[in-house]
Protein backbone atom coordinates (compact mmCIF):
# COMPACT_ATOMS: atom_id res chain seq x y z
CA UNK A 1 0.00 0.00 0.00
CA UNK A 2 1.21 3.27 -0.47
CA UNK A 3 1.41 6.01 2.11
CA UNK A 4 -1.50 8.24 1.13
CA UNK A 5 -4.07 5.53 0.68
CA UNK A 6 -2.66 3.87 4.15
CA UNK A 7 -3.13 7.66 5.52
CA UNK A 8 -6.82 7.68 4.32
CA UNK A 9 -7.36 3.99 5.36
CA UNK A 10 -5.93 4.72 8.92
CA UNK A 11 -7.83 8.64 9.73
CA UNK A 12 -9.86 7.68 11.80
CA UNK A 13 -8.23 5.86 14.04
CA UNK A 14 -4.73 8.17 13.94
CA UNK A 15 -7.50 10.54 15.14
CA UNK A 16 -9.50 8.16 18.38
CA UNK A 17 -5.52 7.57 19.37
CA UNK A 18 -4.80 11.05 19.84
CA UNK A 19 -8.18 11.73 21.66
CA UNK A 20 -7.25 9.14 23.99
CA UNK A 21 -3.94 11.33 24.52
CA UNK A 22 -5.69 13.91 24.82
CA UNK A 23 -7.61 12.64 27.64
CA UNK A 24 -4.75 12.51 30.22
CA UNK A 25 -5.09 15.68 32.16
CA UNK A 26 -0.58 15.64 31.92
CA UNK A 27 -0.48 19.09 33.54
CA UNK A 28 3.30 19.57 34.29
CA UNK A 29 3.08 21.93 36.55
CA UNK A 30 0.70 20.91 39.34
CA UNK A 31 2.16 17.72 41.37
CA UNK A 32 -1.69 16.94 41.98
CA UNK A 33 -1.42 15.12 38.03
CA UNK A 34 2.07 13.33 38.67
CA UNK A 35 -0.08 10.31 37.63
CA UNK A 36 -1.45 11.49 34.90
CA UNK A 37 1.48 12.64 33.66
CA UNK A 38 2.72 9.23 33.85
CA UNK A 39 -0.06 7.86 32.58
CA UNK A 40 0.36 9.92 28.81
CA UNK A 41 4.40 8.83 29.09
CA UNK A 42 3.00 5.26 29.44
CA UNK A 43 0.44 6.14 26.63
CA UNK A 44 3.35 7.36 23.99
CA UNK A 45 5.80 4.25 25.20
CA UNK A 46 3.38 1.79 24.33
CA UNK A 47 1.87 3.35 21.11
CA UNK A 48 5.65 3.48 20.24
CA UNK A 49 5.86 -0.10 20.30
CA UNK A 50 2.72 -0.67 18.41
CA UNK A 51 4.32 1.91 15.44
CA UNK A 52 6.80 -0.38 15.61
CA UNK A 53 10.03 0.94 17.46
CA UNK A 54 12.43 -1.89 18.49
CA UNK A 55 12.18 -0.44 22.22
CA UNK A 56 10.54 1.60 24.00
CA UNK A 57 11.03 2.80 27.83
CA UNK A 58 9.61 5.27 30.33
CA UNK A 59 13.13 6.81 31.81
CA UNK A 60 12.70 7.79 35.48
CA UNK A 61 13.87 11.56 36.41
CA UNK A 62 14.00 13.62 39.70
CA UNK A 63 11.36 15.50 37.93
CA UNK A 64 8.66 13.54 35.40
CA UNK A 65 9.51 11.23 33.01
CA UNK A 66 11.26 10.94 29.71
CA UNK A 67 10.01 8.55 26.66
CA UNK A 68 12.68 7.30 24.92
CA UNK A 69 12.19 4.65 21.82
CA UNK A 70 14.16 3.52 18.47
CA UNK A 71 14.10 1.66 15.38
CA UNK A 72 17.35 1.14 13.70
CA UNK A 73 17.14 -0.34 10.30
CA UNK A 74 20.66 0.16 9.39
CA UNK A 75 23.55 1.83 10.96
CA UNK A 76 24.72 3.57 7.57
CA UNK A 77 21.76 5.19 7.18
CA UNK A 78 21.27 8.75 9.02
CA UNK A 79 19.14 9.28 12.16
CA UNK A 80 16.70 11.35 12.72
CA UNK A 81 16.11 11.91 16.65
CA UNK A 82 12.15 13.67 16.89
CA UNK A 83 11.84 15.45 20.33
CA UNK A 84 8.16 16.82 21.33
CA UNK A 85 6.37 16.73 24.88
CA UNK A 86 3.59 15.09 25.71
CA UNK A 87 3.26 17.68 29.03
CA UNK A 88 0.66 20.24 28.64
CA UNK A 89 0.11 23.50 30.33
CA UNK A 90 -2.63 24.43 32.90
CA UNK A 91 -6.13 24.63 31.51
CA UNK A 92 -7.55 26.70 34.06
CA UNK A 93 -9.81 29.15 33.82
CA UNK A 94 -11.74 26.03 33.28
CA UNK A 95 -15.19 28.10 33.03
CA UNK A 96 -13.71 29.55 30.04
CA UNK A 97 -13.61 26.72 27.69
CA UNK A 98 -17.16 25.70 25.05
CA UNK A 99 -16.51 22.14 26.11
CA UNK A 100 -14.07 20.78 28.69
CA UNK A 101 -9.98 21.10 28.23
CA UNK A 102 -9.72 17.12 28.92
CA UNK A 103 -12.62 15.92 26.46
CA UNK A 104 -11.45 16.31 23.47
CA UNK A 105 -14.33 17.52 20.43
CA UNK A 106 -13.96 18.19 16.63
CA UNK A 107 -15.92 21.19 15.60
CA UNK A 108 -15.84 23.21 12.23
CA UNK A 109 -12.89 21.07 11.40
CA UNK A 110 -10.17 21.48 14.58
CA UNK A 111 -9.82 19.78 17.42
CA UNK A 112 -10.45 21.24 20.17
CA UNK A 113 -8.58 20.27 23.87
CA UNK A 114 -5.43 21.41 25.91
CA UNK A 115 -2.58 19.93 24.26
CA UNK A 116 -4.41 19.53 20.80
CA UNK A 117 -1.35 21.80 18.99
CA UNK A 118 1.26 22.43 21.91
CA UNK A 119 2.31 19.63 21.82
CA UNK A 120 0.11 16.32 21.69
CA UNK A 121 -1.30 16.70 18.27
CA UNK A 122 1.94 17.75 16.98
CA UNK A 123 4.41 15.21 18.49
CA UNK A 124 2.05 12.65 17.62
CA UNK A 125 1.91 13.52 14.10
CA UNK A 126 5.34 11.91 13.90
CA UNK A 127 4.16 8.37 15.80
CA UNK A 128 1.91 8.28 13.39
CA UNK A 129 4.19 9.23 10.49
CA UNK A 130 6.43 7.03 11.51
CA UNK A 131 3.66 3.98 11.68
CA UNK A 132 2.99 4.83 7.96
CA UNK A 133 6.59 4.75 7.14
CA UNK A 134 7.25 1.64 8.72
CA UNK A 135 4.32 -0.36 7.43
CA UNK A 136 4.75 0.94 4.04
CA UNK A 137 8.15 -0.23 3.58
CA UNK A 138 9.20 3.81 3.34
CA UNK A 139 11.54 4.08 6.60
CA UNK A 140 14.48 5.96 4.89
CA UNK A 141 16.03 6.83 7.93
CA UNK A 142 17.11 5.46 11.25
CA UNK A 143 14.51 6.88 13.93
CA UNK A 144 14.34 8.18 17.98
CA UNK A 145 12.49 9.40 19.51
CA UNK A 146 12.85 11.66 23.03
CA UNK A 147 9.55 12.71 24.50
CA UNK A 148 9.54 14.76 27.15
CA UNK A 149 7.43 15.49 30.15
CA UNK A 150 8.74 18.81 31.44
CA UNK A 151 8.85 21.41 28.77
CA UNK A 152 5.79 23.57 29.78
CA UNK A 153 7.91 23.90 33.15
CA UNK A 154 11.47 24.33 31.75
CA UNK A 155 12.77 21.04 30.76
CA UNK A 156 14.94 21.30 34.10
CA UNK A 157 15.67 17.26 33.73
CA UNK A 158 15.97 17.01 30.16
CA UNK A 159 19.55 18.43 29.74
CA UNK A 160 21.25 16.26 32.37
CA UNK A 161 19.35 13.10 30.44
CA UNK A 162 20.96 14.32 27.31
CA UNK A 163 24.70 14.67 29.19
CA UNK A 164 24.04 11.11 30.94
CA UNK A 165 23.06 9.42 27.19
CA UNK A 166 25.03 10.76 24.35
CA UNK A 167 25.96 7.82 22.72
CA UNK A 168 22.45 6.63 22.49
CA UNK A 169 21.03 10.18 21.36
CA UNK A 170 23.04 10.14 18.48
CA UNK A 171 21.74 11.36 15.51
CA UNK A 172 22.00 13.16 12.32
CA UNK A 173 19.27 15.94 13.01
CA UNK A 174 16.68 16.43 15.70
CA UNK A 175 13.81 17.14 13.98
CA UNK A 176 10.72 18.68 16.37
CA UNK A 177 6.95 20.12 15.93
CA UNK A 178 6.18 22.25 18.56
CA UNK A 179 5.87 25.33 16.41
CA UNK A 180 3.51 27.24 13.94
CA UNK A 181 2.90 28.67 10.12
CA UNK A 182 1.90 31.48 8.70
CA UNK A 183 -1.41 30.22 7.17
CA UNK A 184 -2.88 26.88 6.06
CA UNK A 185 -2.22 27.97 2.41
CA UNK A 186 1.21 29.94 3.15
CA UNK A 187 3.61 27.41 4.76
CA UNK A 188 6.41 28.62 6.66
CA UNK A 189 9.22 27.40 8.53
CA UNK A 190 10.24 29.05 12.49
CA UNK A 191 13.96 29.60 11.65
CA UNK A 192 14.34 31.59 15.17
CA UNK A 193 12.99 31.29 18.38
CA UNK A 194 12.97 33.40 21.55
CA UNK A 195 15.07 32.76 24.64
CA UNK A 196 13.49 33.46 27.89
CA UNK A 197 14.55 34.70 31.39
CA UNK A 198 11.62 34.16 33.69
CA UNK A 199 11.55 35.66 37.44
CA UNK A 200 9.34 36.44 40.56
CA UNK A 201 9.62 39.38 42.32
CA UNK A 202 8.53 40.22 45.93
CA UNK A 203 7.61 43.62 47.26
CA UNK A 204 7.15 43.82 51.35
CA UNK A 205 5.89 46.78 53.04
CA UNK A 206 4.64 46.64 56.47
CA UNK A 207 5.03 43.59 58.60
CA UNK A 208 1.34 43.47 58.18
CA UNK A 209 -2.20 44.05 56.63
CA UNK A 210 -3.12 47.34 57.92
CA UNK A 211 -6.12 49.63 57.92
CA UNK A 212 -6.03 51.68 54.56
CA UNK A 213 -7.69 54.86 56.49
CA UNK A 214 -6.06 54.25 59.92
CA UNK A 215 -2.03 54.13 58.32
CA UNK A 216 -3.05 54.56 54.56
CA UNK A 217 -0.57 57.48 53.42
CA UNK A 218 1.80 57.39 56.02
CA UNK A 219 3.54 53.56 55.10
CA UNK A 220 4.50 52.53 52.16
CA UNK A 221 1.71 50.56 50.08
CA UNK A 222 3.60 46.92 47.85
CA UNK A 223 1.17 46.93 45.73
CA UNK A 224 1.35 50.99 44.30
CA UNK A 225 5.24 50.51 45.08
CA UNK A 226 5.59 47.44 42.75
CA UNK A 227 3.16 49.08 39.89
CA UNK A 228 5.77 52.10 39.40
CA UNK A 229 8.60 50.03 39.29
CA UNK A 230 7.01 47.88 36.86
CA UNK A 231 5.76 50.51 35.38
CA UNK A 232 9.52 52.15 34.64
CA UNK A 233 10.88 49.51 33.57
CA UNK A 234 9.81 50.85 29.85
CA UNK A 235 10.24 54.18 29.14
CA UNK A 236 8.01 56.26 26.42
CA UNK A 237 8.81 54.21 23.47
CA UNK A 238 8.97 51.04 24.91
CA UNK A 239 12.04 50.34 25.42
CA UNK A 240 13.09 48.44 28.03
CA UNK A 241 14.85 50.75 30.66
CA UNK A 242 17.73 48.13 32.56
CA UNK A 243 20.92 49.58 31.67
CA UNK A 244 23.05 47.00 29.39
CA UNK A 245 19.00 45.30 28.55
CA UNK A 246 20.28 45.49 24.55
CA UNK A 247 23.75 45.41 25.10
CA UNK A 248 24.60 42.20 23.38
CA UNK A 249 21.05 42.36 20.79
CA UNK A 250 22.32 41.65 17.14
CA UNK A 251 20.60 43.82 15.09
CA UNK A 252 19.67 42.74 12.24
CA UNK A 253 20.80 44.59 8.48
CA UNK A 254 18.42 46.30 6.36
CA UNK A 255 18.26 43.04 4.25
CA UNK A 256 17.12 40.95 6.44
CA UNK A 257 14.50 43.28 7.96
CA UNK A 258 13.29 43.78 4.89
CA UNK A 259 13.19 39.82 3.98
CA UNK A 260 11.18 39.30 7.77
CA UNK A 261 8.57 42.26 6.87
CA UNK A 262 7.70 40.30 3.13
CA UNK A 263 6.36 37.72 5.02
CA UNK A 264 2.11 38.16 4.75
CA UNK A 265 1.18 40.45 7.81
CA UNK A 266 -2.28 41.18 7.96
CA UNK A 267 -2.65 43.97 10.77
CA UNK A 268 -5.72 44.95 10.62
CA UNK A 269 -7.12 40.93 10.86
CA UNK A 270 -4.73 41.07 13.88
CA UNK A 271 -6.59 43.67 15.80
CA UNK A 272 -9.87 42.75 14.90
CA UNK A 273 -9.08 38.71 15.72
CA UNK A 274 -7.92 40.08 19.43
CA UNK A 275 -10.41 43.05 19.76
CA UNK A 276 -7.64 45.48 20.39
CA UNK A 277 -7.96 48.99 19.01
CA UNK A 278 -4.08 49.16 18.02
CA UNK A 279 -1.38 47.06 17.72
CA UNK A 280 1.00 47.99 20.92
CA UNK A 281 5.60 47.74 21.44
CA UNK A 282 8.47 48.87 20.82
CA UNK A 283 8.67 52.29 18.57
CA UNK A 284 10.40 51.55 14.97
CA UNK A 285 9.48 48.31 15.11
CA UNK A 286 6.72 46.23 12.81
CA UNK A 287 4.25 43.72 14.35
CA UNK A 288 6.65 40.77 12.94
CA UNK A 289 9.94 42.78 13.93
CA UNK A 290 8.66 43.06 17.71
CA UNK A 291 7.54 39.62 18.21
CA UNK A 292 10.50 37.38 15.83
CA UNK A 293 13.33 39.73 16.50
CA UNK A 294 12.57 42.04 19.67
CA UNK A 295 13.76 41.77 23.13
CA UNK A 296 10.38 42.07 25.47
CA UNK A 297 9.30 42.43 28.89
CA UNK A 298 5.83 41.47 30.01
CA UNK A 299 4.39 40.75 33.34
CA UNK A 300 2.66 37.45 33.54
CA UNK A 301 1.04 37.98 36.73
CA UNK A 302 0.60 40.51 39.74
CA UNK A 303 -1.20 40.55 42.86
CA UNK A 304 -1.59 41.19 46.52
CA UNK A 305 -4.42 42.87 48.89
CA UNK A 306 -7.99 42.03 48.68
CA UNK A 307 -9.36 40.50 45.59
CA UNK A 308 -12.32 38.62 47.44
CA UNK A 309 -15.60 39.54 46.58
CA UNK A 310 -17.18 43.60 47.67
CA UNK A 311 -14.64 45.78 48.73
CA UNK A 312 -12.28 45.44 51.76
CA UNK A 313 -10.12 48.14 53.44
CA UNK A 314 -6.89 47.32 53.53
CA UNK A 315 -3.29 48.03 52.79
CA UNK A 316 -1.66 45.14 51.69
CA UNK A 317 1.89 43.92 53.30
CA UNK A 318 2.72 42.34 50.32
CA UNK A 319 2.93 42.08 46.63
CA UNK A 320 4.21 39.72 43.99
CA UNK A 321 4.47 39.80 40.30
CA UNK A 322 5.75 36.72 37.71
CA UNK A 323 7.72 38.75 34.99
CA UNK A 324 9.45 37.14 31.80
CA UNK A 325 11.67 38.86 29.99
CA UNK A 326 11.96 37.23 26.12
CA UNK A 327 15.61 37.12 24.69
CA UNK A 328 16.69 37.37 21.04
CA UNK A 329 20.14 35.78 19.64
CA UNK A 330 23.17 36.91 21.63
CA UNK A 331 21.75 37.53 24.53
CA UNK A 332 22.01 35.17 27.41
CA UNK A 333 19.33 34.19 29.87
CA UNK A 334 21.65 34.12 32.69
CA UNK A 335 23.00 37.71 32.49
CA UNK A 336 19.70 39.33 31.82
CA UNK A 337 18.34 37.08 34.85
CA UNK A 338 21.27 39.21 36.36
CA UNK A 339 21.16 42.48 35.44
CA UNK A 340 17.32 42.49 36.16
CA UNK A 341 17.73 41.87 39.48
CA UNK A 342 20.47 44.30 40.24
CA UNK A 343 18.22 46.86 38.26
CA UNK A 344 14.99 46.05 40.53
CA UNK A 345 16.49 46.34 43.94
CA UNK A 346 18.59 49.37 42.95
CA UNK A 347 15.29 51.27 41.85
CA UNK A 348 13.10 50.25 44.97
CA UNK A 349 12.65 53.31 47.63
CA UNK A 350 14.11 52.45 50.94
CA UNK A 351 10.37 52.12 52.39
CA UNK A 352 10.07 48.37 51.21
CA UNK A 353 11.67 44.91 50.68
CA UNK A 354 12.31 43.90 47.72
CA UNK A 355 13.25 39.94 46.87
CA UNK A 356 13.78 38.60 43.61
CA UNK A 357 13.65 34.80 42.56
CA UNK A 358 14.80 33.50 39.33
CA UNK A 359 12.17 30.28 37.82
CA UNK A 360 13.55 28.86 34.46
CA UNK A 361 15.51 30.31 31.22
CA UNK A 362 16.53 29.54 28.02
CA UNK A 363 18.61 30.96 25.41
CA UNK A 364 17.40 31.79 22.31
CA UNK A 365 17.88 29.55 18.92
CA UNK A 366 18.16 30.66 15.09
CA UNK A 367 18.84 27.80 12.43
CA UNK A 368 20.80 28.58 9.20
CA UNK A 369 18.37 28.40 5.94
CA UNK A 370 21.47 26.89 4.06
CA UNK A 371 21.57 23.46 5.51
CA UNK A 372 20.35 19.99 4.44
CA UNK A 373 17.81 19.99 7.02
CA UNK A 374 15.84 23.22 6.00
CA UNK A 375 16.52 21.96 2.40
CA UNK A 376 15.16 18.91 3.22
CA UNK A 377 12.08 20.15 5.39
CA UNK A 378 11.58 22.49 2.30
CA UNK A 379 11.49 19.95 -0.20
CA UNK A 380 8.95 18.46 2.05
CA UNK A 381 6.47 21.26 2.04
CA UNK A 382 6.75 21.97 -0.92
CA UNK A 383 5.81 18.74 -2.11
CA UNK A 384 2.46 18.40 0.14
CA UNK A 385 1.68 22.12 0.13
CA UNK A 386 2.71 22.87 -3.38
CA UNK A 387 4.25 25.82 -2.41
CA UNK A 388 7.71 27.39 -0.64
CA UNK A 389 7.66 27.88 2.71
CA UNK A 390 9.19 31.09 3.68
CA UNK A 391 11.29 31.67 6.51
CA UNK A 392 10.12 33.08 9.87
CA UNK A 393 11.13 33.99 13.16
CA UNK A 394 8.42 32.58 16.21
CA UNK A 395 8.27 34.55 19.34
CA UNK A 396 8.38 31.38 21.51
CA UNK A 397 10.49 29.81 23.52
CA UNK A 398 11.76 26.34 23.22
CA UNK A 399 14.60 26.51 25.66
CA UNK A 400 16.14 22.48 25.48
CA UNK A 401 16.81 23.33 21.61
CA UNK A 402 20.04 25.64 22.39
CA UNK A 403 20.70 23.12 24.86
CA UNK A 404 20.72 20.01 21.93
CA UNK A 405 23.68 22.05 20.50
CA UNK A 406 25.49 22.37 23.25
CA UNK A 407 25.35 18.95 25.38
CA UNK A 408 24.34 17.06 21.79
CA UNK A 409 25.95 18.54 19.32
CA UNK A 410 23.27 18.44 17.09
CA UNK A 411 21.21 20.95 15.30
CA UNK A 412 17.54 21.23 15.10
CA UNK A 413 15.30 21.36 11.99
CA UNK A 414 11.76 23.23 13.60
CA UNK A 415 9.61 22.19 11.21
CA UNK A 416 6.25 22.85 13.22
CA UNK A 417 2.59 22.74 11.42
CA UNK A 418 0.38 24.71 14.04
CA UNK A 419 -1.20 28.12 13.46
CA UNK A 420 -0.48 31.21 16.24
CA UNK A 421 -4.20 31.43 15.99
CA UNK A 422 -4.79 27.73 17.74
CA UNK A 423 -4.74 29.64 21.26
CA UNK A 424 -1.94 27.51 22.76
CA UNK A 425 -1.77 27.82 26.20
CA UNK A 426 -5.46 29.84 26.21
CA UNK A 427 -8.81 28.54 26.61
CA UNK A 428 -10.30 26.93 23.77
CA UNK A 429 -6.93 25.43 22.42
CA UNK A 430 -7.32 23.35 19.02
CA UNK A 431 -5.70 22.00 16.35
CA UNK A 432 -6.75 21.74 12.68
CA UNK A 433 -7.76 18.34 11.06
CA UNK A 434 -6.19 19.55 8.39
CA UNK A 435 -2.85 20.39 9.90
CA UNK A 436 -2.94 17.04 11.89
CA UNK A 437 -3.12 14.84 8.66
CA UNK A 438 -1.28 17.49 6.46
CA UNK A 439 1.60 16.83 9.71
CA UNK A 440 1.21 12.93 8.71
CA UNK A 441 1.57 13.66 5.51
CA UNK A 442 4.75 15.72 5.08
CA UNK A 443 6.75 14.10 7.45
CA UNK A 444 7.56 11.10 5.66
CA UNK A 445 8.50 12.97 3.06
CA UNK A 446 11.24 15.19 5.36
CA UNK A 447 12.67 11.92 5.62
CA UNK A 448 13.08 10.33 2.04
CA UNK A 449 14.67 14.13 1.23
CA UNK A 450 16.66 13.80 4.26
CA UNK A 451 18.40 10.59 3.34
CA UNK A 452 18.55 11.35 -0.52
CA UNK A 453 20.26 14.58 0.48
CA UNK A 454 22.49 13.02 2.96
CA UNK A 455 23.30 10.11 0.17
CA UNK A 456 24.27 13.16 -2.09
N1 LIG B 1 5.55 25.11 21.69
C1 LIG B 1 5.78 26.20 22.55
C2 LIG B 1 6.72 27.23 21.97
C3 LIG B 1 6.31 27.89 20.67
C4 LIG B 1 5.00 28.09 20.32
C5 LIG B 1 7.29 28.32 19.80
C6 LIG B 1 4.65 28.68 19.12
C7 LIG B 1 6.97 28.95 18.62
C8 LIG B 1 5.63 29.11 18.27
C9 LIG B 1 6.32 25.68 23.88
O1 LIG B 1 5.58 24.58 24.35
C10 LIG B 1 6.17 26.76 24.91
O2 LIG B 1 5.07 27.11 25.22
N2 LIG B 1 7.29 27.24 25.48
C11 LIG B 1 7.25 28.15 26.57
C12 LIG B 1 8.55 28.17 27.31
C13 LIG B 1 8.61 27.23 28.49
C14 LIG B 1 9.90 27.42 29.24
C15 LIG B 1 7.44 27.34 29.40
C16 LIG B 1 7.00 29.55 26.10
O3 LIG B 1 7.37 29.94 24.98
O4 LIG B 1 6.40 30.30 26.89
MN1 LIG C 1 5.23 23.19 22.91
MN1 LIG D 1 3.72 25.40 25.33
Amino acid sequence: MDMNSYLEANKQRFLDELFDLLRIPSISADTRFAGDVRKAAEFVKSKLLEAGCDMAMVEETPGHPIVYGEKIIDPALPTILVYGHYDVQPSVPDNLWTTPPFEPQVRDGKIYARGACDDKGQMYMHVKAFEMMQQTGNLSCNTKFMIEGEEEVGSASLSAYCRANKERLTADVILVSDTSMIANDIPSIDVGLRGLAYLEVKVTGPNRDLHSGVYGGAVPNPINVLCSMIASLHDENRHITIPGFYDDVLELSAEDRAALNMAPFDVEAYKRDLEIGDVYGEKGYTSLERTGTRPTLDVNGIWGGYTGEGSKTVLPSVAQAKISMRLVPNQSSEKIAEIFERHFKSIAPSSVKVEVHPHHGGEPVLTPTDSVPYKAAAAAIRKTYGKDPIPTRGGGSIPIIALFEKELGIKTMLMGFGLDSDDIHSPDEHYGLFNYYKGIETIPWFFHYFAEMNKA
